[in-house]
């Protein structure tokens, strides 16, 4: 195993001040100098904010083949001219609001109809809900943007990744998983008897790390790479909105927007990335998926994720 894939270890102290922007430029220095070329089609998801802006903007500059699935018309196109201008090979908009699982088909159906391979999907939509609320399809609104439409997008691609020859998928999930233990019976009910927003939040972006670690192993066997990532505390308009009291007594130590964004880019255009899969990184160095043996989900509701997961993710 070579070594960045070899999970850290560090007192839990340091593996929280790692989240920072101090943590991202210590770890920067261990990083090999790059300048990024591509041809790869890679499709990016929350291309319109935060991390997913920093990460279209640098793809497009690499000159990468760019589909960007944003839920903005305006934003969107306005963005797609931007990369191709910063030199992105081809830059193409999909419109969706990717916590219904209706337009999260539809996203899959029209790439499926075009029937270009895809290098990367890269999984990064997502937002942080401090109120509960269920989409009109009737499913809780975090399950369905950070869980099941991320799921739903890698089993629905499969084909086109797989027709890449070797291609890859970047989760983004938060290291606030770190805080929850799987909980199948809170999940299911839609988090309907207690809601706290970052809690679910990071229920939802847990049981997404747990799906990619199930399937990662049979998905490698067929020439298709899944990793996630964390990005530590980024001070993008989503952390803004979503957490602001954290956001005011952290500001001085959040990372950039670019710094959260570039173990994504790492992940999606790096040759050492090659063959990896079933890792958690940040700041390009592979990080233990559970902090405390008391997060480490019991099997019985390992195995009713990936039952949920059967029953509402059926393409
Ligand atoms: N920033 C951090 O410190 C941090 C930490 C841990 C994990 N993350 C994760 O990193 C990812 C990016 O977050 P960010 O901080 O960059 O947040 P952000 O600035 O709010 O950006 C989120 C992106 O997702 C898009 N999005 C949200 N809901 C959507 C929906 N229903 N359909 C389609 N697109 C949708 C947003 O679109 P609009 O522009 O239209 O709103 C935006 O482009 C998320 O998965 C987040 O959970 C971030």
């Amino acid at each position: 195993m070579s070594s960045f894939t070899k999970p850290l270890r560090k007192s839990l102290v340091r593996e929280i001040w790692d989240f920072t922007g101090p943590g991202y430029r210590a770890a920067r220095k261990r990083f090999e100098p790059y300048e990024w070329s591509t041809d790869k089609h890679i499709v990016l998801t929350g291309a319109t904010s935060g991390l997913g802006l920093s990460s279209a903007k640098t793809l497009a500059a690499a000159g990468a083949e760019l589909t960007l699935v944003v839920r903005d018309a305006e934003r969107g196109h306005a963005l797609k001219q931007e990369c191709e201008s910063l030199g992105a090979k081809r830059c193409e908009v999909i419109i969706a609001d990717l916590a219904l699982l209706e337009d999260t088909r539809r996203v899959i159906a029209v790439l499926i109809e075009q029937g270009k391979p895809i290098d990367v999907l890269i999984n990064n939509a997502g937002a942080l809900f401090n109120a509960r609320a269920k989409t009109s399809e009737g499913i809780e609104q975090s399950t369905s943007l950070l869980l099941l439409s991320p799921v739903m997008l890698m089993q629905g691609l499969k084909p086109l990744l797989q027709a890449a020859g070797s291609a890859r998928v970047v989760n983004v999930v938060s290291g606030g998983m770190y805080t929850q233990r799987l909980s199948m019976s809170w999940l299911r009910s839609g988090f309907a008897h207690r809601y706290d927003g970052p809690a679910v939040y990071a229920q939802a972006k847990r049981a997404l790390a747990i799906i990619t670690q199930e399937w990662h192993a049979e998905w490698a066997k067929q020439g298709v790479f899944i990793n996630t990532m964390h990005p530590g505390w980024a001070d993008t308009p989503g952390v803004q909105s979503a957490l602001p009291t954290f956001r005011r007594v952290t500001k001085w130590i959040l990372r950039s927007s670019e710094e959260g964004a570039d173990t994504i880019i790492w992940m999606a255009l790096d040759s050492a990335l090659e063959n990896v899969s079933g890792c958690l990184f940040l700041d390009r160095q592979a990080r233990r998926y559970y902090l405390n043996k008391k997060t480490q989900e019991r099997p019985t509701d390992r195995r009713a994720l990936l039952a949920f997961i059967e029953d509402h993710v059926s393409n």
